[in-house]
C-alpha cells in the first residue's frame, strides 16, 4: 500500500535533488521576523488574536487552504471531521482552544485547523547544531527548511509567551501554528526539533493523536513551559509518547549540557550528548540517524561539520554559528528561517528569515 506521507514528500525530495547543484545566493542582510507577545494569562481562545491581526487574513486563509489541499488526503479530512465532533471535549489543552480561537476568526473549522497543525509535523527538513566553546558556553542553532517556504516566510514570527508579566519562554513559529519547532526557556535550556521520517502514514499519526500522544511541536512548547532545568527537559522530551518520530536537540547553560535525542513514538532510540573532553565539542543533526552515514543526495551533515571544524571551538560565537548555518547546502532554497540562541544569554535569541525575495 502506498503511504500518503511519502506520496506528499516526493516533490520535496525531487526539489532537493534538483537544487543539489545550484548555489544559493546569500541575501546581504536577512530580515528578522516580527516579534509578538502571547499572554498565557489571557484565555486560550483569545491569546493569539493580537498577533493574528497583524497578518493579512486572506493570505493566511489562502496558505492554510493550500497546505490542506496539498498535504492532507481527502479521506483523512473526512475521518478528522467526524472524530473531532466526537472527541472535542477531550482534545489536548490549551492547544485546542488556542487553535479554535484563531480558526473562528479565519472562518475555518476546528478539524481543518487541527489538521493544518498536524500537517506541519512531518514535512520539515532541517539542520540543528548544539556546541560548546572553549570557555564552556553552550550555543544552539537551527535552520528550518520547508517546502511551502514562499508562504511560510511571510507567516514566520518570534513569540514571547508571557506569564504573570514575565517572559516565560520564547519561540519561533508560523501564525496559526500553536506548536514550536524552536524555542528557549530563559536561563534554563533551548530546544529545536528536526523531522525523522519513518514514512508514518496519516492514519498512524491520527490514531496516535487520538490515543493522546503529543504532536512533536506541542511537546517542545510544553517542555519549555514546564521543565525546570536541562535535565528535566531532556527527560520529558525523551519519554513522552509522540505522534511521530523526531530528533530533539537540546542545549543547556552549563558545560556539557548539549544533546541530540533520537525519538520513536514511544520513547528514546538514542541519546547523543556533547563530549568536549573527547573532542566532541559540537553535535550536528539533520534528518538522519547520526550513527548512519548521511545519504549522498542529501548530505547537509558533512558541510556543517566542515564549517564547524574550520571555525574552531575557540572562535565559536552565535554569529559564527549563524555563518555555519549559512553555508550551502546547510542553507538552501527551502530554508525558511535560521535561529541561533544560547539559554544563558536569552536576550541574544535571534531569528532571520532566509531566501526572502
Ligand atoms: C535556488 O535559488 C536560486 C536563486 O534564486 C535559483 O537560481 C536556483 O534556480 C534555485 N534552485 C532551485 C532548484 O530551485
Ligand atoms: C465562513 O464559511 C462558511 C462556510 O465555508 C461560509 O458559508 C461563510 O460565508 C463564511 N463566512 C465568512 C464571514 O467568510
Ligand atoms: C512583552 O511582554 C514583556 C513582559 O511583560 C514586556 O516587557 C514587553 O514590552 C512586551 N513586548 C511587546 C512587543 O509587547
Ligand atoms: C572535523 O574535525 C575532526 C577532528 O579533527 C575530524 O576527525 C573530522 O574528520 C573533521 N570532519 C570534517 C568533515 O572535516
Ligand atoms: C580562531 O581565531 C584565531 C584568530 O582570532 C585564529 O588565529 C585561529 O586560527 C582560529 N582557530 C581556528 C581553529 O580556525
Amino acid at each position: 500500500m502506498q503511504t500518503a506521507g511519502s506520496g506528499a514528500r516526493l516533490p520535496l525530495a525531487m526539489l532537493l535533488l534538483l537544487s543539489a547543484g545550484a548555489r544559493v545566493a546569500a541575501a546581504a542582510v536577512p530580515p528578522a521576523p516580527p516579534l509578538f507577545n502571547v499572554s498565557l494569562d489571557t484565555a486560550p481562545e483569545l491569546r493569539w488574536l493580537p498577533a493574528l491581526q497583524h497578518f493579512d487574513l486572506d493570505f493566511v486563509r489562502a496558505t492554510m487552504a493550500h497546505i490542506l489541499g496539498d498535504s492532507v488526503p481527502k479521506w483523512v479530512h473526512a475521518v478528522m471531521r467526524k472524530a473531532v465532533r466526537e472527541l472535542e471535549g477531550s482534545l489536548p489543552q490549551p492547544f485546542t482552544d488556542e487553535i479554535r480561537g484563531m480558526c473562528d476568526v479565519l472562518n475555518f473549522s476546528l478539524a481543518d485547523c487541527l489538521l493544518i497543525n498536524l500537517a506541519y509535523e512531518f514535512t520539515a527538513f532541517c539542520t540543528s547544531i548544539v556546541a560548546q566553546d572553549s570557555k564552556g558556553h553552550i550555543y544552539h542553532g537551527r535552520n528550518l527548511d520547508y517546502p511551502f517556504g514562499d508562504f511560510l516566510r511571510k507567516m514566520t514570527m518570534n513569540v514571547q509567551f508571557v506569564k504573570n508579566g514575565q517572559i516565560a519562554f520564547t519561540g519561533t513559529t508560523f501564525i496559526g501554528y500553536v506548536g514550536l519547532w524552536t524555542g528557549q526557556s530563559p536561563h534554563k535550556f533551548t530546544i529545536s526539533g528536526d523531522e525523522r521520517d519513518k514514512g508514518w502514514w496519516w492514519e498512524n499519526v491520527i490514531a496516535a493523536f487520538f490515543q493522546k500522544h503529543s504532536p512533536i511541536s506541542w511537546l517542545i512548547r510544553t517542555t519549555l513551559s514546564e521543565s525546570e532545568n536541562f535535565e528535566a527537559a531532556v527527560y520529558k522530551l525523551s519519554t513522552t509518547p509522540l505522534i511521530a518520530d523526531v530528533y530533539y536537540i537540546v542545549g543547556g547553560t552549563s558545560p556539557r549540557e548539549g544533546v541530540v535525542i533520537t525519538r520513536n513514538r514511544n520513547g528514546p532510540v538514542d541519546i547523543w550528548p556533547l563530549d568536549p573532553l573527547s573532542g566532541a565539542w559540537f553535535r550536528v543533526e539533520t534528518n538522519y540517524d547520526h550513527w548512519k552515514p548521511a545519504p549522498k543526495e542529501d548530505d547537509r551533515r558533512t558541510p556543517a561539520i566542515k564549517a564547524l571544524n574550520a571555525t574552531g571551538q575557540a572562535n565559536l560565537t552565535l554569529e559564527a554559528l549563524f555563518q555555519v548555518l549559512s553555508v550551502f547546502p546547510v542553507y538552501n532554497n527551502d530554508t525558511v528561517y535560521t535561529t541561533v540562541m544560547s539559554a544563558a544569554n536569552p536576550e541574544k535569541y535571534m531569528t532571520k528569515i532566509r531566501n526572502l525575495g
